[in-house]
C-alpha cells in the first residue's frame, strides 16, 4: 500500500465535501455513522471497493445491480452476509464480484446497508489535496473500482468479454490515449462491449455513459490520477 496522504475521517468529509459542492443531495449516501459502529467501516468498504459503480443509493450511482435504499426490507441479514462471503452461492450466475471480504467485513457492510435509512450527513471540510489524490476519489466516488478494480488495477469477471472476460485495468491508458481522448472515452461510455464467442450471451459489465454526471473539474482530476498509475519504471523521462 503506498502512504496515504490523509486519514479515512479525512476522505470521508472530502467526499461529502465533494458531493456537496455537486448539489447532489444524497440521503444517506457516504453519510456518518455514530449509532452502529460496524456500519461506519461497512461504509468505508462501500466506498473503497466501488460498490456505487453497479448500485445506486439516493438515484446516485450504477444501474447493473439493484438499487440498493431499501435492500433491508428485501434482504435478511443472513442472505446479504451469504451474499458478500460468495455471491454466486445465493445468487448463481450473477456479475457481482466475490471480494473474498472476511466475516468482520462482510458483517460491516451489512449492518452499513441495514441502516442506511437512519443516517445523518456530517460535513466538514477537506484538506487540501494535489489533482492526483483529488481524482482518486473521484475514481472512488463514481464506483469506478466496482467494474475496473481497487486501484484500478483490473480483474473483475465480465463472462465473454473479449479482454480476457474480465474488466480491463486503466493504469496504462496513459500509453493509448491522450489526456482529452481519455476524457471522451469516459464520456461517452461502451454500451456494445465486444463478445470472445458471438454464440454465447453479450459480457453482462458495460461501461455507462458519464457525460452530465462527472463535472468538468472531476473528470480533469480523474484523469490526472489515471495518468498517474502508469508504473514509474516504464515511464523514464517523467
Ligand atoms: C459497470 C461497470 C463499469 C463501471 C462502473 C465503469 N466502467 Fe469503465 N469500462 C467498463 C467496461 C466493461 C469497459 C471495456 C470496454 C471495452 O471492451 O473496450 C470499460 C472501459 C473503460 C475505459 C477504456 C479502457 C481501455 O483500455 O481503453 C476507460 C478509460 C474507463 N472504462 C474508465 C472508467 C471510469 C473512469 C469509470 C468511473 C467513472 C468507469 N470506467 C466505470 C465497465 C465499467
Ligand atoms: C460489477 C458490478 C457489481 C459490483 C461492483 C457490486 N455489485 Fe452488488 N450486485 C450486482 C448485481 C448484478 C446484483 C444482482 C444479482 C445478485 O443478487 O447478485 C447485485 C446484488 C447485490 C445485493 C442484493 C440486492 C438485492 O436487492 O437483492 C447487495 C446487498 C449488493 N449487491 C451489495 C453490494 C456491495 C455492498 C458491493 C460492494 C462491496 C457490491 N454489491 C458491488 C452487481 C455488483
Amino acid at each position: 500500500m503506498p502512504p496515504q496522504k490523509f486519514s479515512e475521517t479525512n476522505l470521508e468529509a472530502i467526499i461529502l465535501f465533494m458531493l456537496s459542492q455537486t448539489g447532489e443531495s444524497a440521503p444517506g449516501y457516504y453519510a456518518s455513522m455514530r449509532v452502529i459502529p460496524s456500519a461506519s467501516e461497512g461504509q468505508r468498504l462501500f466506498q473503497q471497493k466501488g460498490c456505487i459503480g453497479c448500485h445506486s443509493i439516493g438515484d446516485q450511482g450504477g444501474k447493473i445491480g439493484p438499487a440498493l435504499d431499501d435492500v433491508g426490507l428485501r434482504r435478511p441479514p443472513e442472505w446479504m452476509m451469504q451474499h458478500f462471503r460468495d455471491p454466486q452461492t445465493v445468487s448463481s450466475g450473477t456479475v457481482m464480484p466475490r471480494f473474498g471480504f472476511t466475516e468482520t467485513e462482510a458483517r460491516a457492510l451489512t449492518d452499513f446497508l441495514l441502516h442506511l435509512r437512519d443516517q445523518k450527513v456530517a460535513l466538514s471540510l477537506p484538506s487540501l489535496m494535489s489533482p492526483v489524490e483529488r481524482g482518486r476519489e473521484v475514481f472512488r466516488k463514481y464506483g469506478c473500482a466496482g467494474c475496473h478494480g481497487a486501484d484500478a488495477k483490473g480483474g473483475v469477471p465480465n463472462p465473454n468479454a473479449k479482454t480476457a472476460e474480465q474488466v480491463p485495468g486503466l493504469i496504462y491508458v496513459a500509453d493509448g490515449y491522450t489526456k482529452d481522448e481519455l476524457k471522451t472515452r469516459i464520456l461517452k461510455g461502451q454500451r456494445e462491449i465486444p463478445a470472445l464467442d458471438a454464440k454465447r450471451p453479450p459480457p453482462p459489465l458495460y461501461m455507462s455513459a458519464w457525460a452530465g454526471i462527472i463535472k468538468d473539474s472531476e473528470l480533469d482530476d480523474l484523469t490526472a490520477y489515471l495518468f498517474s498509475l502508469k508504473p514509474k519504471e516504464e515511464n523514464p523521462g517523467f
